[in-house]
């Protein structure tokens, strides 16, 4: 096992020959917020695992800093535009230097050579005729920075993409011709299916590109209403509407029209990594303006979902946020770049708490990762003279050990491919869970006190090994504190280009750990203790739920046949106010579901949701209704339910078990 076997190659994502990576441009209205903090550590994370595979990468992040937003923000402090920029600029570069990101660069939208390339293009597409005057009728939201037509308004003139109230406007503008490219924009979705993803985000782009006439965009704003932008080059009586001007930064951040080599080397862009706020601006105005650029399309737009407090988007217009810089006091930079990556699937919303990051923290990183490292430094040390020893044979627990870091490492790989980290450091974090379970099952201080030294070296540096890997695989997410475990190993601490993903092959493939002598470190990741309501929460709940159970075999919960199944439509059962109707995909099949669920989710919650179905109950009918099967769910003390979903996209019809 000792030689690296280079036949069997895991198969390891495609690596592109350049990686250009972007994150929004963040206004500077205010200070950033964790979802701010997400895409950039996501992008962070997706540029050092390209980093890692030695692929050339260039990650760029900034600032959106023209525009009503800012301009209000400035005169409610009684300031200027550009002293509000200057001072909020520094949060976000302080956050990001914080959180260890590894921007290329940071781009301002108030820099001289933005604004320089941003006339250019305005003054060439006006002089191509792709832009035009003409006068405007609309709907403002400020807070979106977007116009809207009558059409577009909710109702009382609500804002269609935020619900908040819009003010009337009418002007003299200048416009896009962005409605010629309806067309082509359409047809160019469809045949580019890694364009804008995940797959249903091009749906809902499609579904609005079809559903009626696109119209061209208004990119002007008069100074008379709004002084804080870009001059028009062909009429200083206007700036440059904010999402024109911001937008472009994705090209002029990397040269475009100042300096094409560089320019040619990083566009097109691998990937734009936006939140779904964003998506219109990003698959439907880009596109099209860079199309009549005549600069070709970026080869991916991710949008991922929100991170929700108490349901609703942390928004700083809202002010529901929560500020990075108290999570990262409590429990440090890597445990909450690890957390936030770990519980959102990029692509939907998830909540987040103080309360679940702390309880993850314990978990993942306190007890399975940090564990593990003190168990083995401290059994080498004691019983090892704190030298990580040669190994002897392998047995089946060094097999199903290595079986698990091979599928951690093989995982990680297609993860980043897949944007699916969250999934890849979970099976990572299974590795290490192996890596404890077979310090049990081995029980090395048993080895030791009979004597086996074979099986005790094996042992020692097998889950030494374990941990190395796990560094390797881990570093992009928590630079820090993978270092320290390959300092505790005996390795040095940027020993990271040598050992990087791209080399890894196999569990043992080489043996660098043979002969290292072992550091003593504190603990990697301290304990939180968690406040006293959260602390005896879970305590109860055992108690309670163990006294006086009934214990089953395999064979009688076999009996039960529990399905995924896919809510197609749910609606109230009439004449009361408990029941919904559920119409349900299971696999092929279809099936009606009555369930008692109506006073926690609303018919439009659970449509699209892919739930648990016990499939062979039973038919019975309720309310004259006939349910075929019923659904799980998790029931609170205080009688509140939440129907038990399966995590990440997935077929309907499959088994549960
Ligand atoms: O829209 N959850 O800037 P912005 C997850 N300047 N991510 C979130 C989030 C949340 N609750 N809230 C914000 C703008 N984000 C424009 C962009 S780009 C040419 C111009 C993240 O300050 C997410 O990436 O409102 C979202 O798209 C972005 O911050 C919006 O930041
Ligand atoms: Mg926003």
């Amino acid at each position: 096992m000792d030689n690296a076997d280079t036949t069997v190659k895991p198969e390891m994502f495609s690596l592109p020959d350049k990686y250009y990576l972007t994150t929004p441009i963040y206004y500077v209205n205010d200070k950033p917020h964790i979802g701010h903090s997400y895409t950039t550590i996501l992008g962070d994370i997706l540029a050092r695992y390209h980093r890692s595979e030695n692929v050339p990468t260039f990650f760029l992040t900034g600032t959106d800093e023209h525009g009503q937003k800012v301009q209000r923000a400035a005169e409610a402090k009684g300031i200027t535009p550009q002293e509000q920029c200057d001072t909020t600029v520094v949060r976000f570069q302080e956050l990001w230097k914080r959180l260890g990101i590894s921007n290329d660069d940071f781009i301002r939208t108030t820099q001289p050579n933005h604004k320089k390339v941003v006339q250019e293009i305005l003054q060439d597409l006006f002089e191509r005729g792709e832009i035009y005057k003409d006068h405007y009728k609309g709907y403002y939201c400020v807070p979106c920075e977007r116009f809207f037509t009558t059409k577009d308004l909710k109702e009382d003139r609500l804002c269609p993409e935020c619900g908040r109230e819009t003010s009337e406007i009418t002007e003299s503008n200048y416009f896009f011709r962005m409605g010629k490219y309806q067309d082509w924009l359409i047809e160019y979705i469809k045949t580019h299916p890694l364009f804008i993803r995940p797959v249903f985000r091009a749906n809902e782009t499609l579904g609005f590109l079809k559903s009626g006439k696109l119209g061209d965009l208004c990119i002007s704003r008069p100074k008379a209403r709004l002084s804080w932008g870009i001059e028009l080059p062909f009429d200083t009586d206007y700036v440059c509407y904010v999402w024109f001007d911001a937008l472009i930064n994705y090209i002029s951040g990397v040269g475009y029209r100042q300096d094409d080599e560089k320019f040619k080397k990083w566009w097109p862009a691998s990937c734009h990594l936006i939140g779904k706020d964003i998506l219109t601006t990003h698959t439907v105005y880009w596109p099209t303006m860079l199309k009549a650029m005549g600069v070709e399309i970026p080869q991916t737009i991710f949008a991922h979902g929100w991170w929700l407090i108490d349901d609703a988007k942390m928004s700083k217009s809202t002010g529901n946020v929560v500020n990075p810089m108290d999570m990262i006091d409590l429990a440090g930079v890597d445990a909450f770049r690890y957390f936030l990556i770990s519980a959102m699937t990029p692509g939907q919303d998830a909540s987040f708490s103080q309360e679940t990051f702390m309880t993850r923290y314990n978990s993942d990183l306190v007890n399975d990762l940090g564990n593990l490292l003190s168990r083995v430094i401290k059994m080498t040390l004691r019983v090892g003279d704190g030298v990580i020893p040669q190994h002897g044979e392998f047995q089946k627990a060094e097999y199903d050990l290595a079986a698990a870091v091979d599928n951690a490492i093989v995982t990680t790989s297609a993860a980043v491919d897949t944007m699916r980290l969250d999934y890849g450091m979970e099976q990572v974090m299974n590795a290490v869970r192996a890596g404890n379970r077979y310090l049990e099952q081995t029980a090395p201080w048993t080895l030791a006190k009979k004597g086996e030294t074979e099986r005790l070296n094996t042992v020692l540096y097998c889950s030494a090994e374990l941990l190395r890997i796990v560094s390797i695989l881990l570093d992009p997410v928590m630079p820090e504190k993978m270092a320290e475990i390959r300092y505790a190993l005996g390795l040095s601490k940027d020993q990271t280009v040598q050992f990087n993903v791209s080399e890894l092959r196999k569990f043992n493939s080489i043996n660098v750990l043979s002969g290292l002598k072992v550091r003593d470190i504190d603990a990697l990741f301290p304990r939180y203790v968690l406040p006293e309501k959260v602390k005896s929460k879970p305590v109860e709940m055992i108690e309670t739920n163990t006294e006086g159970v009934a214990l089953i075999g395999i064979e009688d919960f076999s009996k039960v046949q529990l399905l995924t199944a896919k809510v197609l439509e749910a609606a109230k059962v009439d004449g009361t106010d408990k029941l919904l109707r559920l119409n349900l995909e299971v696999g092929v099949e279809k099936r009606q579901i009555v369930s008692g669920i109506a006073r926690f989710y609303t018919p439009e919650q659970l449509i699209g949701k892919l739930i648990v179905l016990v499939a062979n109950l039973k038919p019975a009918k309720i309310r004259g209704v006939e349910s075929q099967g019923m659904l799980l769910c998790a029931k609170g003390a205080n009688g509140d339910l939440k129907i038990i979903t399966v995590d990440g996209e997935f077929s309907s019809g499959a088994s549960v078990g």
